[in-house]
Parts: C-alpha cells; sequence; structure tokens
C-alpha cells in the first residue's frame, strides 16, 4: 500500500469532528475510517503526560484530565492570540488542527495509499485568517492543500452526486460550532452558489452549554449546590451533555444520574420539550438567518426546491419540524449527515462538477467620507467588492486624493461589510508613489479581482501620472507563519507521537 497514491482526497476538519473520504476506483465517494475504526475522529487531543503521545479521538474524548484535553479548537481559528498551554509548551489553534490532520492522513493512508494532496473545507463564513490558518494546519501535517472549500458547498456537491437533487436548493448545515446557510442551482454537472450566509459560535457545543445549564437547576433543586460553578464537575457534566442530548433526539424522557460520591450525586430526569424550550432562542435565531438569506435575494421559501440538511445538530426533532414549517415541506437528510462534507469534499477534488463561487466576504478599502446627514467627515469602509457577487470577478471604484503635495497614495484594503472601520478587518496594504506637487482630488481607481480560487488581487491607478501598481492580496496579519516557520514547526510535528 505504501507506493500507492491516494486520489481525490478530501477533509472535513470540524468543530467536533473530522472526516476523510475519497473517491474509489467506481466514482462514488467513502469515508475511510481511522486507525480505531472510526469514520469520524473526535477534532479531541488529549496530551499524554508520561510518553508525551497526542492522543487524537475518541481516546482523547475520555483522556481523565480536562486541563490535559484540547477540543472546540475551530472556534478559534480567526484568534491570532489564542494558546493553549500544556507542560510549558504552547500551542495554537493552527497547531492543534495540525494533529488532528496528520492523525487522518496517518491512520487513512494505511487504507487507501499516501495520503498527499486534499481538498479542506471550511466554513463558508471563515475568515480570511481562518482560511489561511486551516492552508497552514494542512502544511504542518505534510498535506498539500490543494483547494480549500466552503462546507456547504461540499455537502451539495454530495446530494448531487447521490440523491439526484437538482434546481434550487438551499443547504442549512448546523454542526458543533457554527451555522451555515448556502442557496446554490444545480443542474447537470454545473453547480453555481448563489449567497452563503452563516453565524459563528452557533451550533452544537452552545445546546450542550444550555443543556448544562437544565441539569445543574435540576440538581441544585435537589441538592441545594450549585455543580455548575465547580470546574470539574462542570467539565464532567459537559463530557456527558453531548451523550444525553443525542439520546433527546430519539427519546421524549431520560434521565441521567450525575455528581459524584464526595461532591452529591442526583438523579435527574430531561424531556425533549423542556429541552428544546430552552434552545428555542438558539434554533429561532437559525430560523431568522434563513429568512434574512432568503431576503438578500429577493427571494421566498417557494423559490427553494429543496431544502437540504447538513451537520449533526439536525438530527434535532426541533429544527426538523421548524424547518419544514418554514418552507412548508420537508427537508431531505441523506442520514449521515455528518459525512456529506467530506464525501462532498472528496468529489470536489476529483472536479467531476464545475462549481461556481460568490465572494465569502466583502473587500474594500479605507476612505474619508463625508456623512451625508452630518456633513461631517470621517474614516468608513467604502466596499468595492460586495459580498455574495458571483466570482470571478473584477469591480472598481474611484477615489480622490485628500491632500495637496500627496507623494505617497496608500490604500488599505478591507474585509468585512460593516462601514465602520473597527468592525473589519484590514488584510492587506498596497502604495504607490507618485509625482510631487500635485493638489488634492486627483482621481484614484482601486480595482479588485477575485479569481476561481479564490485569490484576491489589488490594482491602484493614478489617472494623473498614469501609475498603476498590482498586487495579490495575501493575509500576512500576526499569526501567520512564514515559510521557514512552517517547515520547522512541519519537521517538530513529524516527531510528535500522534496515537
Ligand atoms: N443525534 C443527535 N442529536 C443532537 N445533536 C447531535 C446528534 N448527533 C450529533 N449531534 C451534534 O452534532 C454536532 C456535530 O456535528 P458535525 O460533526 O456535523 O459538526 P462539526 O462538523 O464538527 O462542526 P462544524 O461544522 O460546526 O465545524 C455535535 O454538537 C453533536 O453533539
Ligand atoms: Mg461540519
Amino acid at each position: 500500500m505504501a507506493d500507492k497514491l491516494a486520489r481525490y482526497v478530501g477533509i472535513d476538519l470540524g468543530t467536533s469532528t473530522s472526516a476523510l473520504a475519497h473517491v474509489r476506483e467506481d466514482g462514488n465517494p467513502e469515508i475511510v475510517p481511522n486507525c480505531d475504526g472510526e469514520r469520524l475522529t473526535p477534532s479531541v487531543v488529549f496530551f499524554d503526560q508520561f510518553e508525551g503521545v497526542k492522543l487524537v479521538g475518541s481516546a482523547a474524548k475520555d483522556g481523565g484530565f480536562p486541563e490535559r484535553t484540547v477540543k472546540h479548537i475551530k472556534k478559534h481559528m480567526d484568534d491570532p492570540t489564542y494558546v493553549v498551554e500544556i507542560d510549558g509548551e504552547r500551542w495554537t489553534p493552527t497547531e492543534i488542527s495540525a494533529l488532528f490532520l496528520a492523525k487522518l492522513r496517518k491512520d487513512c493512508s494505511c487504507l487507501i495509499g499516501k495520503i498527499d494532496e486534499v481538498v479542506i473545507t471550511v466554513p463558508a463564513n471563515f475568515n480570511e485568517l481562518a482560511r489561511k490558518a486551516t492552508v497552514t494546519a494542512g502544511r504542518l501535517a505534510g498535506l498539500s492543500v490543494k483547494r480549500i472549500v466552503n462546507e456547504p458547498t461540499a455537502a451539495a456537491l454530495y446530494y448531487a452526486h447521490t440523491q439526484s437533487v437538482k434546481g434550487r436548493v438551499l443547504v442549512y448545515d448546523l454542526g458543533g460550532g457554527t451555522l451555515d446557510i448556502t442557496v446554490l442551482d444545480i443542474e447537470n454537472d454545473q453547480v453555481d452558489i448563489l449567497l452563503s450566509e452563516g453565524a459563528r459560535h452557533l451550533g452544537g457545543s452552545d445546546f450542550d452549554s444550555v443543556l448544562i445549564e437544565l441539569i445543574g437547576q435540576q440538581y441544585k433543586a435537589q441538592n441545594g449546590k450549585d455543580l455548575i460553578l465547580d470546574e470539574t464537575q462542570r467539565r464532567r457534566l459537559l463530557a456527558g451533555a453531548e451523550d444525553t442530548k443525542k439520546r433527546l433526539s430519539k427519546l421524549n424522557t431520560v434521565s441521567e444520574k450525575i455528581g459524584s460520591e464526595d461532591f452529591g450525586l442526583a438523579e435527574v430526569e430531561l424531556s425533549r420539550d423542556a429541552f428544546e424550550n430552552a434552545i428555542r432562542g438558539l434554533l429561532t435565531r437559525t430560523v431568522m438567518l434563513v429568512e434574512q438569506a432568503l431576503d438578500n435575494l429577493g427571494m421566498t421559501p417557494d423559490d427553494i426546491d429543496h431544502v437540504v440538511l447538513v451537520g449533526g445538530s439536525t438530527r434535532i426533532p426541533k429544527v426538523q419540524e421548524l424547518l419544514t414549517s418554514q418552507f412548508g415541506k420537508a427537508p431531505i437528510s441523506c442520514g449521515n449527515v455528518d459525512e456529506c462534507v467530506a464525501l462532498g469534499a472528496a468529489l470536489f477534488a476529483q472536479r467531476a462538477r464545475r462549481v461556481s463561487e460568490v465572494c465569502n466576504h466583502s473587500y474594500g478599502t479605507l476612505a474619508i467620507i463625508e456623512d451625508a446627514a452630518t456633513g461631517e467627515a470621517a474614516v468608513r469602509n467604502s466596499v468595492v467588492i460586495p459580498k455574495n457577487t458571483p466570482i470571478p470577478c473584477s469591480m472598481s471604484q474611484v477615489y480622490m486624493t485628500s491632500e495637496d503635495n500627496e507623494e505617497v497614495i496608500e490604500v488599505a484594503i478591507t474585509q468585512g461589510e460593516d462601514h465602520d472601520p473597527r468592525y473589519v478587518d484590514v488584510v492587506g496594504k498596497i502604495s504607490l508613489k507618485v509625482p510631487p506637487g500635485r493638489p488634492a482630488g486627483c482621481r484614484v481607481i482601486v480595482t479588485y479581482s477575485y479569481d476561481e480560487n479564490q485569490r484576491v488581487r489589488a490594482q491602484i491607478y493614478d489617472e494623473d501620472s498614469g501609475l498603476r501598481k498590482d498586487i495579490d492580496i495575501e493575509y500576512k496579519g500576526e499569526g501567520v507563519l512564514g515559510d521557514e516557520e512552517i517547515e520547522s514547526k512541519s519537521a517538530y510535528l513529524k516527531q510528535i507521537k500522534i496515537a
């Protein structure tokens, strides 16, 4: 097997679970299990204190030492300052994610051959920093990341392939950490994304937190003590809450023995109704985001032919109920809602269908703009390419220089929709030296182009002098590793025992 090279490999690097799939010789995708025989590998790592082994997956989940266990790291992929410190070593979300990818790579290559090139999925609303961090995690794990693809796009490819879903489709992806809503058209071998919206920090792990509150209330009613305020008890409760939640998707009532001998034991009874009521606010938010997505497209639920479910949290009966009443028809589920992203990513790697995407974020520039109402001038974010514009695209905006004798024109390239500069990311800068002695008010044309590979280029053109400059917009901010650093960290990770 060692000499064989795996073809068309897709990886879903999920908040709660990760999975690897490849396309078989017969053209169908399949999940490749890990060495523990699991199709889904929990995105959890346990830092063993005796041999320094990094246990990844289910074995890590039961490690017993919460302070040595890291989970839900994907929630921090966009935070360059976030680190986890264990045994005096500092680990970034990118490095932790690399451990998950290294485990999948090592385990799955036993079955399908050497894994080199891969497609990795990300939530549609991941920003540039988080996307870049995902590619870097792949490289640290010794993988060549051919493409990053949005999770709902991958899932839609899977539904189109296996369930012959076609027409106008809304993908509702509620996983462990994020909600993604994508509307797309599927016709024959062409998939056109029309819009992708989403919410970070809205998913199964938030439901788990609500559930432990419910359990905590009952415990307090029986024992008079606050279980959740005790860190060890809280972590233990949280670890068990996921299973309780899953049981509530199948049963109307479940009972649990909680607490410990020394802290005090209690038996609590939970009903599905009580749980679904407690998460009502979060679920309503998801429904509102669906409404908003349709609104942005000028569509109503009637314009959607199929609603397809993606993500483990769509197994919650209330989720399906709410979507059924919103669309007047039941959503379609492929059953393996937590596998379809990886399966679709493998199909994406194979490029069996053409996929046209949209910009996941707005790109703009910082400019001094006069407020129409107050007449006051202030630095604002001026959007050049709005979010959800079909790509490839190229758009321009004319600006005027604001001062006399400006010799260097500098343009800050932003990512984000807000007009307030505080709520957008500056992802690059481009500057152009122009001849001296010019008055303010010279026309400068800023053009952004976005290609199929989601690469963005910026051009600045000074009309008066005819000078121009082009750059690739590459996020190089805090937390982004350079090539050399990636190589040395990758070499370090290679020596680590990952099991
Ligand atoms: N039967 C079930 N009932 C309720 N929730 C479930 C069920 N099965 C799985 N889940 C929840 O689904 C989530 C995991 O889903 P999935 O594997 O699709 O997410 P992920 O890909 O890890 O997350 P994300 O896509 O947000 O990064 C977890 O929160 C899990 O508890
Ligand atoms: Mg997912």
